[in-house]
């Protein structure tokens, strides 16, 4: 698909903490629809850089249509977000002096059934976000043992029945489709939350298992906010709570100036630009339903 059906969250607030200006270089972690791209190319104009990534190359070629007369101002790249600074280095491009992360899933993917992220559509169950590496998800279960199934149901679905979900998809396996998944979901998971289906856990865990979601992320930021320029700004936006958990440790830490011993690498030092996280206002979230668990939060490098 060449244009974007991604509607970008906190839009206006991301342009206001990052403040992006003419000259300024900035580094997009995921470019999804390119909404931000697009501002930050915008507001940092007529001579600021974006350097714009994303693991997803079809967000890639669709920014190379949608940006094509940005001309050099902005460089796109297929990239895993803890593999970044070393670009950012080959491309010497940093410092930054803004950067953000928007992670999670753009509505591209979600909308594509070929692309298996979403139990509304059958499709392959796949689930990568760079389908030209690793496994699907279907893959994974079939290879998978009951034990790490249920630690991934259990740690990134936070499902309390973690252990009765895995043993059933485990036998109902192979799972090929995102429908016979959510079906086996479904017969063993009545629908008490009348906001969440009960499929939608199980599918969230599986997506962060098999894009190693948290530890890219755990990787990432003390290296992202080391390539801020001093007064630069780093801002992530998350949309579960074990994103959201490892974005304000990793914040309240290099704030504090603690270093992170058990890293390679030290936290520099950076204060809070919010103390709480910034979420859509509910105007926001009636345009645009998935917004709704979105969190921002921003950090400026001392
Ligand atoms: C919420 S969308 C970004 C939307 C974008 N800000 C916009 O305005 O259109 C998230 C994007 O990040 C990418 N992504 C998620 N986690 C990633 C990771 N760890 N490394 C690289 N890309 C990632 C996904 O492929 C997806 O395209």
């Amino acid at each position: 698909m060449v244009t974007t059906t991604h509607i970008p969250v906190l839009f206006d607030e991301v342009m206001q903490l990052l403040q992006p200006r003419s000259g300024g270089r900035y580094l997009d972690c995921t470019l999804g629809g390119g909404g931000h791209t697009a501002g930050l190319l915008q507001a940092s104009a007529p001579d600021g850089i974006v350097l714009a990534a994303d693991a997803d190359a079809s967000a890639i070629a669709r920014a190379k249509v949608r940006f094509a007369t940005a001309g050099p101002r902005l460089i796109l790249r297929q990239c895993w977000l803890d593999e970044l600074p070393d670009l950012a280095d080959a491309l010497e491009l940093a410092p930054f002096d803004g950067i953000l992360a928007d992670l999670g899933l753009c509505s591209d993917q979600l909308e594509d059934p070929a692309r298996g992220f979403s139990f509304t559509h059958d499709g392959p169950l796949d689930m990568r976000f760079n389908p030209q590496q690793s496994m699907s998800a279907a893959e994974w279960l079939q290879h998978t043992d009951l034990p790490t199934l249920t630690r991934v149901l259990r740690e990134y679905g936070e499902l309390p029945r973690a252990d009765v979900i895995a043993r059933a998809i485990w036998q109902a396996r192979p799972i090929r489709t995102t429908s016979q998944l959510r079906d086996v979901v479904q017969k063993l998971v009545r629908r008490r939350n009348a906001r969440l289906h009960p499929a939608t856990l199980v599918f969230q865990a599986l997506r962060i298992a098999i894009n190693d979601e948290l530890q890219r992320l755990a990787r990432a930021l003390p290296r992202l906010i080391a390539m801020l320029r001093r007064g630069g700004r780093l801002a992530v936006i998350s949309f579960h709570s074990l994103e959201d958990r490892i974005v304000k440790q990793c914040f309240r830490a290099s704030a504090s100036g603690t270093a992170q011993a058990e890293r390679d690498i030290s936290l520099p030092a950076t204060r809070l630009i919010t103390r709480r996280p910034i979420v859509p206002t509910s105007a926001e979230v009636a345009r645009n339903p998935r917004a709704r668990s979105a969190k921002l939060r921003v950090v400026e490098r001392l």
